[in-house]
């Protein structure tokens, strides 16, 4: 009994040191600053765009960005520049954003996931070690759990933080100045994210789908980064699959690179670029095996629908945030399915679609 009992402390006091550490590093190995890109992943991470020049599209938000760091350098009040919230689908350069703001304004990029701010204690030690002007990027900020959203209002607003010292009857309150820093918010849900937060942003963008010229070149920028060398109609197959998403535009060329390479190319015509696609199960609409599968399993089993989420994550077997972050804006963007109050929709255009393929 008494060994069993030590032996779970011991596996309790393990889990601990393990899940303690494990909070550590996800910390540290998020909080590369911009000249510590070269993590885990070096071919990712060179793929990255590294300053405005290579970053393609989303001209808007360039625009306002170009203007406010300009008029807050004027000012010499670097963080007068303003909050800013990213809304939109995964891939389409939210990170990137803050990692370019950063080197424009010559401060330092600290990267967090919100599930990785799980404990007040982590955005305090964030907070209070940052320096004049730095940039903070909360990804998924939606999930910041209100503890340290609460802690978060009077550091956005005032740069100030509370922190309690003592307990109960001798607590006390001490208010701590912190560096001013500018906080980069990223959602694929803004809806999620509550009022007085949301009113702490001056700049709100959503992020847009690209055009498939957009992505072709960053498919051309891409290129020479992985020895390869695509014609001008082969990057157009690549971009006009790639969902309008950057990362997927650079997860394709990587399948065709590894494709081509195995076959001897380095140089890729059209008729290899769809060669090696059909492979890898993405068609001419940039649809993929699972998004087939969810409309082929509307059309089938529904009729097209109306058909609600949980009902369509059961006939799939993928899970529902899955289906409604990832598959789902890009289905409704292209016109192959439409959310109503009844459910989700195919649409006449999906049931062309796949009459003609
Ligand atoms: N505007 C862009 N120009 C060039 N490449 C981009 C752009 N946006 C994203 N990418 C590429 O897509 C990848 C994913 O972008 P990321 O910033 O991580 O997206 P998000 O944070 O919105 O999920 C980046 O590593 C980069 O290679
Ligand atoms: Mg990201």
């Amino acid at each position: 009994m008494v060994i069993n009992s030590s032996l779970n402390k011991e596996e309790t006091n393990n889990n601990e040191s393990s899940k303690v550490a494990q909070r550590k590093s996800q910390i540290l190995d998020s909080n590369a600053s911009f000249n510590d890109l070269k993590t885990e992943n070096d071919e990712l991470n060179n793929l990255r765009p590294k300053s405005f020049k290579d970053y393609i599209g989303q001209e808007q938000l360039q625009e306002i960005l170009r203007i406010s760091i300009a008029a807050a350098k004027q000012r010499n009040d670097i963080a007068s520049l303003g909050h800013i919230l990213l809304y939109g689908p995964p891939g389409l350069g939210k990170t990137s954003c803050a990692y370019i703001l950063a080197k424009e304004l010559g401060t330092n990029a600290h990267i967090f996931s919100a599930p990785a701010l799980e404990r007040p204690k982590d955005i305090l030690g964030i907070l209070m070690s940052v320096k004049e002007g730095d940039v903070v990027f909360i990804d998924e900020i939606h999930r910041l759990n209100k503890v340290t959203e609460e802690l978060l209002y009077p550091a956005l607003e005032d740069f100030e933080i509370d922190l309690n010292s003592g307990k109960s009857e001798s607590a006390r309150v001490m208010r701590f100045q912190l560096n001013k820093f500018i906080l980069v918010g990223a959602t694929t849900k803004l809806g999620y994210i509550s009022a007085p937060l949301r009113d702490r942003f001056i700049h709100l963008y959503r992020m847009e789908y690209y055009k498939d010229e957009e992505l072709a070149l960053i498919i051309e920028k891409n290129c020479p980064k992985l020895n390869i060398s695509l014609d001008d109609d082969a990057k157009l197959i690549l971009a006009s699959r790639s969902r309008g998403t950057p990362r997927i535009a650079n997860r394709l060329l990587r399948l065709t690179r590894d494709f081509a390479h195995y076959k001897g190319k380095t140089q890729i015509c059209k008729t290899t670029a769809i060669e090696s696609l059909n492979l890898y199960q993405i068609d001419s609409a940039g649809l993929d095996a699972m998004d087939q599968k969810i409309l082929l399993t509307m059309i089938n089993q529904y009729k097209g629908g109306p058909v609600g989420l949980e009902t369509i994550s059961m006939l799939v077997g993928e899970d529902k945030t899955t289906i409604e972050d990832y598959y789902e804006p890009f289905l409704v963007q292209s016109g192959f399915l439409m959310r109503t109050p009844r459910g989700r929709v195919v649409t006449d255009k999906a049931h062309e679609y796949f009459q003609k393929n």
